[in-house]
């Protein structure tokens, strides 16, 4: 056959192909969704993957239509994350869902996104706006920090009014705190900080500073800190105020190894060992986001991307790009007190 021939033959082929997938009332049978984490191993994000993979079989047997899901852990690098992007549109998958390890630099993610089409619905670490406004196909799914950092300052406020002892441990009428942060580069982290402590303040509780450190949202880094803090200030710290559950049980397990004990200790997350911390009185209060519902939207919106719809209406999106999830105080004995609505703002 003429080379000509064969080009014009492959050209047509490759049109009829292209028209099969997009062809209209064509419903797709299953979907491919490309999914990257800033890192397998944080303790948050490793609960949501699990709720997220269940969500999606369940998905599969309610409506019959395939879930493939690739998850890849970008284990702390853009690079590697970048590449796992690239790979997962060679692949063909239909929606990606990225947890930006730099979430200043989703940049490049966005771009090998929009040339081939593929809607991204970002979670937990939140691209700039700058970014977000690029594409009408870019999506971001988290939690208020503002609010959740206002909620764990009311969890002392309101035990504080209650019971001013159970707070101000050693009645000297100041409550000396230490403060545990994530890392700087997290919306999270300052947000959570500077909210928690303004609320404590207004809120009338007497707190004194006595030093605060970054632990990165790590466990072990938080119980270094604490530990190094408990010798430099034998019988100060009466309230351990921690951006994350990992970090306040890191601090807890510093009180444990030191034998201290008559600390508060509150945590952000709710997580599956934070909760056991509160179960067993550890763990003074958590505010907990719904992360049942984070799965779900999360699922839900990747899917109706993928099958080209839009998002899914009971899940009303902020200016048509986030979804704020709903969350709530856990506090030892009082336990669950009020959950926020959907959204956050
Ligand atoms: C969570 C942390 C988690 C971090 C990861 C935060 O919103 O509270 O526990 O380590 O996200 O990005």
């Amino acid at each position: 056959m003429p080379k000509k021939k064969l080009l014009f033959l492959l050209a047509v082929c490759l049109l009829l192909a292209a028209c099969q997938g997009t062809r209209k009332g064509e419903q797709k049978t299953s979907v491919r969704i490309g999914i990257s984490l800033y890192r397998a191993d944080d303790t948050f994000i490793n609960n949501l993957q699990s709720i997220f993979e269940a969500k999606a079989k369940e998905y599969e047997q309610e409506n019959g239509i395939k879930v493939i899901l690739d998850i890849q852990d970008a284990k702390g690098s853009q690079n590697v994350q970048n590449s796992q992007v690239e790979r997962f549109i060679s692949l063909g998958c239909d929606v990606l869902c990225i947890n930006p390890v730099d979430r200043m630099d989703a940049s490049a993610i966005i771009d090998m996104a929009m040339t081939a089409g593929v809607p991204v619905v970002f979670f937990n670490r939140q691209p700039v706006e700058e970014d977000m406004n690029r594409w009408d196909q870019l999506y971001y799914i988290g939690v208020d920090a503002k609010e959740t950092a206002i909620l764990q300052g009311k969890m002392v406020v309101d035990l504080y009014k209650e019971q001013p002892e159970a707070v101000d441990l050693n009645g000297d009428g100041v409550v000396g705190y230490v403060l545990l942060e994530g890392e700087t580069s997290h919306q999270d982290s300052l947000i959570r900080t500077e909210w928690s402590i303004r609320t404590l303040k207004n809120g009338g509780v007497p707190i004194e500073k006595i030093t605060g450190g970054i632990a990165n949202w790590e466990r072990s880094q938080g119980s270094a800190l604490m530990e190094q803090w408990l010798s430099a200030y034998p019988g100060k710290i009466e309230l351990v105020v921690s951006n994350n559950d990992d970090m306040a049980l890191g601090a807890i397990d510093a009180l444990e190894r030191t034998k201290t004990d008559k600390v508060n200790v509150i945590g952000i997350d709710g997580t599956t060992p934070g909760l056991e911390a509160l179960e067993n009185g550890k763990l003074l209060g958590t505010v907990s986001a719904n992360k049942e519902l984070y799965a779900t939207v999360m699922l839900e919106m990747a899917v109706s991307c993928a099958l080209g719809e839009s998002p899914p209406e009971e899940y009303p999106l902020e200016e048509g790009t986030y979804y704020w999830t709903p969350q709530e105080i856990l506090i030892r004995e009082t336990r669950k007190t009020e959950e926020t609505p959907s959204q956050g703002k």
